[in-house]
């Protein structure tokens, strides 16, 4: 029998219908309309789409949504005047900083400028530090968190289950793992973190019973590496050739579907998994954002 399909479409859409009434109640109640800022240094393709599609989205939900444009030789100093800009003005309740920015840009000087209170990315240093020590308001950054929204809404809550994630970027491991360990809705999971040097990969993916994988390499987990009636979720989106499609390309992830739905209890597909999720909590960031802003006056 094959796997339940954890839909990250749908969840998607649960939670972004959940904050269109947010967003009504906060204009009705406060007046106050969420606005979302996005930056994009240079014209890098994908994050010319991304930075669109979450300009849309935002949009899509009531959320002000304001785009500045950059050229790829903008200095560092002229963009960390652009962020300060955006930390002063009242009617900005959240800010992202499109990544990856040119090499002449210190990536960390920039996200450090974000006021935390503005940082609906999570990675500023003060959000980062908040989420490890799981004390105060923070911002979680956005795939982690969809990831743990799925499993939560979905039934499969990580509470005293060995979790393992494959991956230990700054974007997502890490702060997944932080937010597994969280004594929180969605935490108090046992959790083991795998990377490019951990020994017998299999071995240890074989062992959870939620597996999520954030690697970056195409299908590179099969059915002989998860455990019957496990639960996976694949963070992956890779492009590979395919002459068979008009594009001469398909997406896929970091788990190669058909095999390990045969094996998983249940699995998120690519695409249509984790991906409409990040989106979807930057969304939920900013109006967090705008939230945390009216009731502190
Ligand atoms: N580039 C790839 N993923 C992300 C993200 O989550 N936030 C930002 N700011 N840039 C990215």
């Amino acid at each position: 029998m094959g796997a339940q399909i954890i839909s990250g479409r749908d969840i998607a859409d649960e939670i972004r219908a959940e904050l269109k009434d947010r967003v009504a109640h906060l204009k009705e109640g406060s007046g106050v309309t969420p606005g979302l800022a996005t930056v994009l240094v240079g014209e890098n393709p994908a994050s010319q789409m991304y930075v669109g599609m979450k300009n849309k989205a935002a949009a899509d939900m009531g959320i002000n949504s304001r785009q500045i444009t950059l050229s790829v030789d903008t200095s560092e100093d002229e963009l960390l005047g652009v962020v300060s800009g955006l930390n002063a003005d009242p009617g900005i309740h959240g800010i992202l900083v499109q990544l990856p920015l040119p090499d002449h840009i210190d990536e960390g000087k920039v996200l450090e400028a974000i006021h935390p209170s503005k940082d609906v990315d999570g990675f500023h240093p003060i959000n980062v530090g908040r989420l490890a020590t799981d004390s105060g308001d923070f911002f979680a950054p956005c795939t982690p968190a969809g990831v743990i929204e799925m499993l939560t809404r979905s039934g499969h809550d990580p509470s005293g289950k060995h979790v393992v994630v494959v991956g230990r970027s700054n974007i997502v491991g890490r702060p997944l793992a932080a937010l597994l360990l969280r004594k929180a809705i969605g935490g108090n999971a046992t959790v083991t973190v795998c990377h490019s040097l951990t020994v017998d990969l299999g071995s240890v993916t074989r062992s959870a019973e939620i597996l999520i994988v954030a690697m970056g390499r195409p299908e590179m987990i099969t059915a002989e590496m998860v455990a019957p009636g496990a639960i996976v979720i694949d963070v992956g989106t890779n492009r590979v050739d395919d002459p068979s499609r008009d594009k001469g390309y398909r997406v896929c992830g970091d788990v190669l579907f058909d095999e390990v739905a045969e094996v998983a209890e249940a699995i998120s597909p690519v695409p249509g998994g984790v991906g409409p999720m990040t989106i979807t909590m930057l969304l939920a960031n900013t109006v967090k954002a705008a939230s945390l802003r009216t009731t502190s006056g």
